[in-house]
């Protein structure tokens, strides 16, 4: 029996990957750029035994049902293709959340099974290839390799497309994160399929496209000369030009619910009366918030009036991936 386990946390993306080039491999239309963090994680042990017949997926002490196992298993497979093996595998995950808010993320999830499948099989990846092969499991993963400011860039084929972490210089060490968690009704739109249909269809997402170069350019230069505010912008506008491609698919359609547009407003409130703070949202209802550490409890508290605190957490960069 080999086994391994490794921990991974998440990364919001404050310049968006939306859109592939290549689906099989995972290749993205654009470079992207993250702030990984502390306040979601997940713990992942992989078990490569002989005597089991097929792959199981334990995550949060729940077995996984056939397509959320298939997934996992597909991913399993370029493991055993690297070890030349053909062991099945036992997959144990724990998502780490301070709340019960149904917070899965397929970025810590997919980059702790990459590197406790490296240490089971003892492929000896160095975080580089890792962060090639979590690319393969779900593209953002990446990116949670790294801790701090990380970007992924797009490559043009397998060997190219990986992540890497900024020059440190601490300015992530003065950011917040406030995660707004939203309860929503709506049917999911999976990122997959939302950025699938977009770049298929979206008459806005060669805009989209044209506009990241620029984008990147500015928040580069923002993180390395600590500017909190060009970095805010730049992120905040990044993500609503992301967010408005969806408007313009076929069929359209949208990740914000009306309490998302709440939260944005009172951002732009809490702006407007001398709090500097920021939002960016994903495929999802839920609003994040950046703002400066020594501004995170006037944030939080403004917050609190309008959402119940348990639907708030604050989060600040976190590291990259740990062997267990
Ligand atoms: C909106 O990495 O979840 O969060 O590669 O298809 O697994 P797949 O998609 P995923 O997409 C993340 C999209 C995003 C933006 C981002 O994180 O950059």
């Amino acid at each position: 029996m080999h086994t391994g386990k490794a921990r991974a946390y998440t990364n919001i993306a404050l310049i968006k990957y939306w859109g592939k080039k290549d689906e099989e491999l995972i290749l993205p239309m654009n470079n992207s750029l993250s702030l990984t963090l502390d306040a979601f994680y997940t713990e992942t042990t992989v078990s490569f035994d002989p005597a089991l017949q097929a792959d199981t997926f334990l995550l949060d002490g729940q077995l996984q049902n056939t397509a959320a196992t298939a997934k996992i298993s597909r991913f399993l497979d370029l493991l055993r293709e690297l070890a030349g093996t053909k062991l099945r595998a036992a997959v144990t995950s724990e998502n780490f959340v301070p709340t019960a808010a149904g917070l899965a993320s397929s970025a810590s999830g997919l980059a702790a099974l990459a590197a406790a499948g490296n240490a089971a099989l003892q492929l000896g990846l160095d975080d580089s290839q890792l962060s090639r092969l979590a690319r393969r499991g779900s593209g953002s993963a990446c990116r949670s390799i790294f801790g701090g400011f990380v970007e992924w860039e797009q490559g043009t084929d397998d060997i190219t497309s990986l992540a890497h972490p900024l020059a440190a210089n601490g300015f992530e060490n003065d950011l917040a994160m406030l995660f707004v968690l939203i309860n929503d009704k709506q049917k999911d739109v999976s990122s997959r399929d939302g950025m699938r249909r977009t770049v298929a269809t979206s008459a806005f997402y060669p805009g989209w496209l044209a506009s990241l170069p620029e984008d990147l350019a500015a928040i580069k230069q923002a993180i390395a000369t600590q500017d909190f505010t060009a970095l805010g912008r730049i992120t905040e506008a990044n993500g609503l030009k992301m967010h408005a491609t969806t408007l313009a698919a076929v069929p359209p359609f949208t990740y914000w619910s009306p309490q998302s547009l709440l939260a944005m407003d009172l951002v732009r409130q809490l702006r407007a009366t001398g709090t500097e703070c920021y939002f960016t949202m994903d495929a999802g209802p839920n609003v994040k918030v950046l703002c400066r550490r020594q501004d995170e409890a006037a944030v939080q508290q403004a917050f609190s009036n309008s959402f119940s605190s348990d639907r708030l957490i604050l989060a600040h960069a976190g590291p990259g991936i740990s062997y267990l």
